[in-house]
């Protein structure tokens, strides 16, 4: 294998997905820690915007600044490089989200031992199933009460539609938690509390009949154990490597990550398992990543925190080959060469300019307006990258300029917030009027802050009652046309022009979808 092929082969990227409050923001913190990236608990500053109901505006603003610094977080451990994408935890942000999944070739899912399977797991597990993305599964705060490991389990395989596979099996709860023991690599791993360090406690037992077993954890609970382990070897599949990777079995691991248990576990479980950069699927081709010329595309875009300079970021996932400093590149909407000369990486919590970049890696990019979600760049081919959909918003508002003067800043600032991501614009093609569709209250909160801050525009709010906002399409031209003009008051544009219904109530959309079976509906851009 070349050092090129090596390279690539040895990087693992990958998100960390849960519900707030599952302990996403502790097991990324504990992550860094075992990776040396960091020294002590409590140096990652979440990007956390959870806490904070709508209004705090400030204070998401405050932690806006934060998350770019913890967007990506790259670290050496052992022979690989890692790859962690954070993920914002507040709901209102899930578009964000599912745009950093299309950016990651792993995802480990996160879930509180008394909880369970919550709502926001559930989302973003089917984006993660859409995609065929291996998960791996964490079940967190094993040193709390919780439920009943194989409980937990049937509702991580109903809930989440994925076979699972335990990797680690826990010995009690909550104060009578012992630790866990690995099936992975046959060892007994004791619990020992400590927040800041890492402490092993561990011991090779390949046979859990040993009597040694009672003399670490007591006669009881190695009673049970067994019990519990050939409970679990009649129940569960083997690990299969092919199936892991093809999405449908999900190994999983418990432990806490509070106390720094079972993480260590996780890790190297994870970097022998988990994948190198996969291929990417663009609209013209497969792109391999070991292909030598670099290609890769916007997933995020991050705005300056500084209104006087109207920056951004543009976090760029590396597809193929290499991608170099001071190279010229071409911006394949646009049409046009570019190149970087500071682009950025986050390696060991620190942001510094790099050279190059692998296929795998995260790029930033400094911009000033040139990018926009989903655009690609490569050293010359034609290429569009997929997989970058735009889901039905769910709550909408039209957005009305408040000070006339301002008319252009306005529009120009809608444009750019638009192509951040940040919520999706749609124009009525009855009577022009602009309408903002968004997945929770809070974003039109920022897009009014930053409008103002960012672009000196001014805008109001004015309610309209929508369910939802479906793209149509139809093979028949007539049918299409007799649509839009029986709906012409609900008949809108998005912002590549394409034709989007919006429907007022979900009845209303029941009975259009009955009436013209030949149009299509769809509930995602892409299709
Ligand atoms: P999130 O990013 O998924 O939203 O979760 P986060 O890591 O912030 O964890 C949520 C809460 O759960 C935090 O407590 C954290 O300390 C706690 N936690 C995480 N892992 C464990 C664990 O293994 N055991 C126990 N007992 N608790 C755990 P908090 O009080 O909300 O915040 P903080 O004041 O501790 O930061």
């Amino acid at each position: 294998m070349s050092s090129f092929e090596q390279e690539i082969d040895k990087r693992r990227t990958f998100a960390i997905i849960s519900h707030p409050d599952a302990g996403k923001t502790t097991l990324t913190e504990k992550l860094l820690l075992f990776g040396g990236a960091i020294h002590v608990a409590g140096a990652v500053k979440s990007n956390k915007i959870r806490k904070t109901a709508t209004s705090d505006w400030m204070e998401i603003e405050r932690q806006r600044g934060i998350s770019v610094a913890t967007s990506v977080m790259g670290f050496q451990y052992g022979d690989y490089k890692i790859n962690i994408l954070d993920t914002p935890g507040h709901e209102d942000f899930a578009e964000d989200t599912f745009r950093t999944l299309t950016a990651v070739d792993s995802v480990i899912i996160v879930i509180d031992s008394a909880k369970g399977v919550e709502k926001q797991t559930r989302r973003l597990m089917e984006v993660c199933r859409m995609r065929h993305t291996p998960v791996i599964v964490f079940i967190n705060k094993l040193d709390r009460e919780g439920r009943d490991a194989f409980e937990l389990l049937d509702e991580v395989e109903e809930e989440l539609g994925i076979h699972v596979c335990p990797m680690s099996w826990p010995i009690g709860m909550g104060e009578r938690f012992q630790g866990v023991y690995n099936l992975f690599s046959q060892e007994l791993c004791l619990f020992k509390s400590d927040k800041q360090h890492v402490s092993d406690d561990i011991h090779s037992i390949k046979d859990i009949s040993t009597p040694e077993v009672e003399g670490y954890i007591g006669k009881a609970s190695a009673d049970q154990l067994r019990n519990e382990l050939e409970l679990v070897q009649g129940v569960y599949p083997e690990f299969s490597s092919e199936e892991y990777l093809s999405g449908l079995l999900a190994p999983v691991f418990f432990g806490s990550a509070l106390n720094n248990f079972g993480i260590r576990e996780l890790l190297d479980c994870f970097v022998r398992i988990a994948p190198s950069p996969q291929p990417t699927e663009a609209e013209e081709r497969i792109v391999e990543p070991r292909e030598e010329p670099f290609s890769g595309f916007v997933f995020k875009i991050h705005a300056n925190m500084d209104p006087n300079h109207r920056s951004c970021i543009a976090f760029v996932k590396v597809c193929s080959g290499r991608f170099e400093r001071n190279k010229y590149y071409r911006h394949i909407r646009l049409d046009k060469q570019f190149r970087f000369s500071s682009p950025t990486a986050f390696m060991a919590q620190k942001k510094e300019i790099v050279d190059d970049a692998y296929a795998g890696d995260i790029v930033g990019l400094p911009d000033t307006g040139n990018f926009k979600i989903g655009d690609t760049l490569t050293e010359g081919e034609s290429l569009h990258f997929r997989g970058l959909p735009s889901f039905s918003p769910e709550l909408f508002q039209y957005i009305e300029n408040a000070d006339p003067m301002k008319q252009k800043q306005l529009i120009k600032g809608v444009d750019q917030l638009m192509g951040e991501g940040v919520a999706q614009l749609f124009i009525n093609q009855f009577n022009g009027r602009r309408i903002i569709g968004t997945v929770g209250q809070l974003q039109f909160e920022v897009i009014k802050y930053r409008l103002l801050h960012e672009y000196g525009a001014e805008c109001r709010w004015e309610p309209i009652h929508l369910y939802k906002a479906c793209w149509i399409e139809s093979s028949d031209a007539a049918v299409l046309a007799n649509f839009k003009k029986r709906k012409a008051q609900y008949m809108a544009y998005d912002r590549e022009g394409r034709d989007v219904f919006l429907a007022d109530s979900g009845y209303v959309l029941q009975m259009a979808q009955q009436d013209f079976p030949e149009i299509k509906f769809h509930f995602t851009s892409e299709f």
